[in-house]
């Protein structure tokens, strides 16, 4: 039997099914289950169907399967973002190859070197000297824009070293640009990708790209000519090499260099909007961790504040009710069985974050924002998976904890801050998808109460 056959046919109401995945993710992928049970079948238009499971079993059913039956799903929809030869799309050898160049720049031991980049980031941000308002007392500040801001800052200097202001303004404006040109509707309907006259929405999204790729190559022909900006992941990269001696091609550099900036901004900055916003709704989880973190000082070591169990577990349970990355999918390339449902070669399996990280047999009152329950007990990686896991686990995850961790602490030790009424008092704003990842479908508006001067 090949895949076709084992995947039921288009249900006709698949568009509907898409719109309602897509404006509340979370409650759909819930009714699918409800109504089928567990693994179950969701097919959505131009991207074929999927088995998924959202258990503690399934979870380790999909991380454990033999890595040769598992590729990731193509034709992909991110592909125009980051490129076909992106670590997120190589399968096989070559993802192999390609990850041990990358990991290196993510050990935990080099992560320590971005402790400084990441405070300094942040508190750039506060000071006004980003995107946004100075957060001062008496502003009104948007923690998206602010977020994203931080998080591009810290991977541009992580990534490309930059330092200069204006080198630096020149990147932040092409990839925001870049993103932005990428919208939903080219995202999932590979039918829009193409020219109107040179001046459609694909024509504007390709010249981006193509300004973004222009500064990228110009900083790989700097460094290769000689010009090193200091160890950073560029330098890494350019260093580094196969196992049979050879060097990555600029053109396969490029598209990696293309997916750090792609994966490891959004997916942060999310998370740190909705660890603002959970705190900010529950004042007795913002006192406990003030006080924690009053402990540390105010001028606590990045390391020192890493290691904060109580701020860890702040960031695990936002991780745990918001995952950025809300599903991890694998095209099998052989036969396989997930919760007993027989599959083969062609068809695609996935795993629902929110599914499992909501599982009644794992989470007591799973809806409740409960960082405690982190201190109480350490949970496996079929428990809470919000990088995803196996072989493919998100490369950039020790960074991604690291800054979360740093970015939070670095923001309530600078400045006291209550939601914007809107938000104090309304329901939890849904997860819509952009780009990579998904995160609230708006900008979460917070008033600094007060904030401290610091001397650096
Ligand atoms: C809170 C932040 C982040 C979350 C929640 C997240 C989540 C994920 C998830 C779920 C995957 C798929 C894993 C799988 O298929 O099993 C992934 C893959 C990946 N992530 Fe992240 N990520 C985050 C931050 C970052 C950062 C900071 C970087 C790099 C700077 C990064 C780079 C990547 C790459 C390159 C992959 C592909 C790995 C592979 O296929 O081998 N991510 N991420």
């Amino acid at each position: 039997m090949d895949g076709a056959e084992r995947i039921p046919p288009v249900p006709r109401v698949a568009v509907a099914h898409a719109l309602w995945a897509g404006i509340d993710f979370d409650r759909y992928f819930r009714w699918r289950r409800e109504r089928e049970g567990d693994p179950f079948f969701v097919r959505f238009p131009g991207f074929g169907a999927a088995l998924f499971t959202g258990t503690g079993s399934g979870a380790m059913e999909l991380f454990r399967a033999p890595v040769e039956v598992l590729a990731p799903p193509l034709p992909n929809p991110i592909e125009p973002l980051v490129g076909s030869a992106s670590l997120i799309l190589a399968r096989g050898v070559r993802h192999r190859q390609e990850r041990s160049l990358l990991a290196p720049a993510f050990h935990r031991d080099r992560i320590r070197h971005y402790g400084m980049i990441i405070r300094d980031s942040v508190r750039a941000e506060l000071d006004g000297c980003g995107r946004g308002v100075a957060w001062r007392s008496g502003a009104r500040v948007d923690a998206r824009v602010a977020a994203r801001a931080i998080t591009l800052r810290v991977i541009l200097r992580a990534v490309f070293g930059l330092e200069d202001d204006r080198r630096r303004a020149e990147y932040t404006a092409t990839v925001v640009a870049f993103l932005t040109a990428f919208s939903g509707p080219l995202m999932l309907v590979p039918a829009l990708r193409h020219s109107v006259f040179g001046h459609g929405p694909w024509d504007r999204f390709l010249a981006a790209r193509a300004r973004l790729d222009a500064l990228v190559d110009a900083d790989i022909a700097a460094r290769r000519a000689g010009g090193s900006a200091g160890a950073d992941i560029l330098d890494m990269l350019l260093a580094a090499r196969y196992e049979d001696g050879t060097a990555i091609t600029d053109a396969d550099l490029r598209e990696q260099l293309r997916t750090l900036l792609v994966a490891g901004h959004e997916t942060t900055a999310t998370s740190l909007v909705w660890a603002l916003y959970r705190l900010h709704r529950q004042p007795e989880t913002l006192h406990r961790l003030r006080a924690e973190l009053a402990g540390a000082g105010a001028d606590a070591e990045p390391e020192e504040l890493a290691r904060l169990p109580y701020l860890d577990a702040v960031c695990q349970e936002t991780l745990r009710l918001h995952p950025p990355v809300p599903i991890v999918l694998r095209r099998l390339t052989g036969p396989f069985t997930l919760g007993g449902v027989a599959l083969g070669a062609g068809d695609t399996v996935g795993l629902a974050m929110p599914l499992l990280h909501s599982d009644p047999e794992i989470w007591a009152d799973p809806g409740e924002f409960a960082p405690e329950r982190f201190l109480e007990r350490r949970y496996g990686p079929f428990e809470f998976a919000p990088y995803g896991g196996g072989h493919r686990r998100c490369v950039g995850a020790p960074l991604a904890d690291y800054e979360l961790r740093i970015a939070l602490a670095t923001i309530l030790n600078r400045v006291e801050l209550a939601l914007a009424p809107r938000y104090a008092r309304a329901r939890i704003p849904l997860s819509v998808p952009h780009n990579i990842a998904t995160g609230p479908h708006a900008g979460i508006t917070f008033d600094v109460r007060s904030a401290r001067t610091v001397s650096e």
